[in-house]
C-alpha cells in the first residue's frame, strides 16, 4: 500500500481528547473540553422542530439560505456599525472551524506565511498545515497576554499573507483592546496583509471589557475575513453553523472553497437559526450575566484553593498557574489532578509555541451545580500537595 499523505505526520493527537479519556477513566469532572452545558433557547429548538416537519430538507444555496444571510446581515450591520450585504458579503459555513480553513485556503498559497499569536486555539496550526502555509508565531506573554510591538513588527517584516486574530481569545481569555487592534490594523495595512478573525466568543465578554470588531476599524473591512459561528452564542456547537463576513471580492473565492469542501451547512438548521439571530438584546445581556456569574464562582474557588490565574476578560476559559505546587510538568499535573482531585484540565503547553510548562487551562462553561462540585474538589488541593 502507498504511504498516506506526508501532511498527516505533522498533526498531533488532540490533547483535549486525551484528557477527556483520562477524565473518564478517573471519573473526574471534565473541564478540559470547552462546550456549553446549556441547551439552545427553547424558541430556537421549536423552530428546528418546525423546520424538520416542514422542510427544507434538500441542499440550501451553497453559501447560505437567503433568510439566514438576511438575518445575519441585519445583526452584524448593527454590531459592526457598517452595512453588511446579505447577497455578497456572507458565506454560511459548517461552524467557525470550516470558516477558518476556508478563509485560510482562499487567502494563502502553499509557502505563504501566516502570523499566529501564541498561545493559540489548536486548529490554527492544523489549518496552516492543510493549506501549506508557514506559521510565524508571535508570543502573547503570560500572565497579561499582551504582545511585544517589536516582535509583532518583526513578524510583519517577514511579509506574511495573513494574520489570525482570535478575539476574545481561547485559551487566554484575552480581549484585544481598541488600541491593540489599531496597531495590528496599521501593520496589516502597511504590509498589505489579510486579517482572519475568529470571533466565536464575541458575545461572551466580561464587563468592563468590550469586544471590538477588526472589520469595523477604518479601512479594515476590505482586508478582513471575519469568521464566527452560532456555536457558543446560542449553545449549539452540534448544529455546525458558522460564517465568514468579508467584501464580495473575497467571499467569491471563499464561496468556491466552501462549495468544494462541504457544499453547505444543514438546510433545516439554517432555517431554524434565523430565530436565534433575531433574538432580542435581552438574550445577549442574560448570556453575559450568566457567564459572568459562572466565571466569578469558579475564580472564587481557585482563590480558595490558593491557585493563581489570569482573570479572563472574555470566552469561558481560565489559564491557571500551578508553579510552586511541587509538580514540574503540566501533563503530569493534569493527570494527577484528574486522579486525585477529580477535575480534569488541559496542559497549557499544548497551546503554546514557546516552551511554557507552568499553566493549565480549565473551562467553566458548566452549570453552577457542577462548578460548586468542582470547587469542593479543588479545596482538597492544598492538603494533598
Ligand atoms: C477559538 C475557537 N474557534 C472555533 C471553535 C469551534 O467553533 P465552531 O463550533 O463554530 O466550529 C472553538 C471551539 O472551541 C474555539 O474555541
Amino acid at each position: 500500500m502507498p504511504a498516506t499523505a506526508q501532511r498527516l505526520s505533522s498533526f498531533t493527537e488532540s490533547i483535549i481528547r486525551d484528557m477527556t479519556r483520562v477524565a473518564n477513566h478517573h471519573g473526574a469532572i471534565n473541564l478540559s473540553q470547552g462546550f456549553p452545558d446549556d441547551d439552545p433557547p427553547p424558541e430556537v429548538i421549536a423552530a428546528a422542530q418546525k423546520a424538520m416537519l416542514e422542510g427544507p430538507h434538500q441542499y440550501a444555496i451553497t453559501w447560505g439560505a437567503p433568510n439566514l444571510r438576511q438575518a445575519l446581515a441585519e445583526k452584524q450591520s448593527r454590531l459592526m456599525g457598517r452595512p453588511i450585504d446579505a447577497d455578497t458579503d456572507i458565506v454560511i459555513t459548517c461552524g467557525s472551524t470550516e470558516a477558518m480553513i476556508c478563509a485560510m485556503m482562499c487567502t494563502c498559497d502553499p509557502g505563504d506565511k501566516v502570523i499566529i499569536f501564541s498561545p493559540f486555539y489548536e486548529n490554527y496550526g492544523a489549518d496552516s498545515i492543510l493549506c501549506g502555509a508557514e506559521p510565524i508565531y508571535v508570543p502573547l506573554e503570560p500572565p497579561e497576554y499582551s504582545f511585544d510591538l517589536k516582535k509583532l513588527q518583526e513578524a510583519f517584516a517577514r511579509k506574511p499573507k495573513a494574520i489570525i486574530l482570535c478575539n476574545p481569545s481561547n485559551p487566554s481569555g484575552k480581549v484585544f483592546t481598541l488600541d491593540e487592534l489599531q496597531i495590528i490594523a496599521e501593520l496589516a495595512c502597511d504590509n498589505d496583509c489579510y486579517v482572519i478573525t475568529d470571533e466565536v466568543y464575541e458575545h461572551i465578554v466580561y464587563p468592563p471589557h468590550s469586544h471590538h470588531y477588526m472589520a469595523s476599524l477604518p479601512g479594515m473591512f476590505e482586508r478582513t475575513l471575519s469568521c464566527s459561528s452560532l456555536s457558543k452564542t446560542y449553545s449549539m456547537t452540534g448544529w455546525r453553523l458558522g460564517y465568514i463576513i468579508a467584501p464580495a471580492k473575497i467571499t467569491s473565492g471563499a464561496r468556491q472553497v466552501h462549495d468544494f469542501l462541504t457544499v453547505g451547512a444543514a438546510a433545516p438548521l439554517q432555517e431554524a437559526a434565523v430565530t436565534a439571530l433575531r433574538l432580542p438584546a435581552s438574550y445577549y445581556q442574560q448570556l453575559t450575566r450568566s457567564y459572568t456569574k459562572r466565571r466569578d464562582l469558579f475564580l472564587g474557588y481557585l482563590d480558595e484553593a490558593g491557585l493563581s490565574y489570569t482573570k479572563p476578560q472574555g470566552a469561558y476559559y481560565v489559564m491557571v498557574d500551578f508553579s510552586g505546587c511541587g509538580i514540574e510538568d503540566d501533563y503530569a499535573f493534569c493527570r494527577w489532578m484528574a486522579q486525585h482531585i477529580g477535575v480534569a484540565a488541559v496542559p497549557g503547553s499544548s497551546f503554546f509555541h514557546e516552551k511554557v510548562n507552568h499553566l493549565v487551562r480549565f473551562h467553566f462553561s458548566k452549570s453552577e451545580e457542577i462548578l460548586h462540585e468542582c470547587g469542593k474538589r479543588l479545596q482538597k488541593l492544598p492538603a494533598l500537595l
